[in-house]
């Protein structure tokens, strides 16, 4: 079997060259870090749940218009995308007061916003992921102000549909990051949604007790962060065979007696 060439590791999915030009395999690992990697660690299973998360809003998103580089599934780690020019911009989308945001300006976490509030990121690791404005990324050309208008509304979109899957299976979407791509066709670009949308990139807090179901739990130490993740899945109705049977696999050979 030839050996697939990877293209880029980055921190929680490695990327290798699709099997047609212009396709790229997106494969999901179990390591997580926070705090531009000062932190790192893994959780059990991460990989195969974000990966089954992010199909099922992807292909979601897909169904009201949304266009994402997710072409199909794979297997339990991998998926198969569009390739995209990443634009180097995280978008985050906040509907509650948490993280840098409360730190930044001392707004208790968990206050309501009077409305969604998008805030842009520069991705650069050696910088941290600086915060900066509309006017920066239309200086330094990181993005056209077309290309901008078509992120911050699609932004907007995914997440009023988003906060509604959520709050119907009892979860607060507090704020999550989005990564766009441009895909090119002939003299033209257009903007795409990229990356993946899991626990790891958003707050999700039970709407009856704020218990937080994402990667906050890593963050902060506050441990149960694989039962986190799995309770995510199973609310979405993922997993149907039982998220537990899927990972553990020791269990599964146990049980067929291997
Ligand atoms: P923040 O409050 O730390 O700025 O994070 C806002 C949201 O963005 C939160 O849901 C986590 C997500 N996020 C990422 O996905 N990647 C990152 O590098 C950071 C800093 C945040
Ligand atoms: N993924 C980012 C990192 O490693 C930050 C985070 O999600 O908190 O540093």
């Amino acid at each position: 079997m030839s050996r697939r060439r990877q293209i880029y590791e980055g921190k929680a999915k490695i990327l290798y060259e699709g099997p047609e030009p212009g396709t790229i395999i997106q494969y999901f690992k179990d390591d997580a870090t926070a705090f531009n990697a000062e932190k790192k660690g893994t959780i059990n299973g991460k990989g195969v749940i974000n990966n089954r998360i992010s199909e099922h809003i992807f292909t979601l998103l897909g169904h009201i218009g949304i266009p994402s580089h997710f072409i199909r599934r794979l297997n339990m780690r991998e998926q198969l995308v569009k390739q995209v020019e990443i634009v180097p911009i995280e978008v985050i989308v906040r509907n509650v007061a948490a993280g840098s945001l409360s730190k930044r300006l001392g707004i208790e976490e968990g206050t309501q916003l009077p409305h969604t509030l998008l805030e842009y990121c520069y991705k650069d690791d050696a910088l941290g992921d600086p915060l900066v404005a509309e006017e920066h990324i239309a200086c330094f050309g990181w993005a056209s102000q077309e290309e901008m208008q078509d992120i911050s509304a699609m932004a907007i979109r995914i997440n009023d549909f988003m906060a509604g899957m959520f709050a119907g299976i009892g979860i607060k979407l507090v704020d999550f990051k989005l990564e766009f791509g441009r895909v090119f066709e002939g003299d033209f670009s257009r903007i795409i949604l990229a990356d993946e949308i899991s626990p790891d990139g958003c707050r999700l807090w039970d709407i009856e007790t704020n218990e937080k179901l994402d990667k906050d739990r890593f963050r902060r130490d506050l441990g149960g962060e694989a039962e986190a993740y799995q309770e995510v899945a199973r609310r979405l109705g993922l997993f149907p065979e039982g998220v537990s049977e899927v990972l553990d696999l020791n269990s599964e050979r146990k049980k067929r007696g291997k």
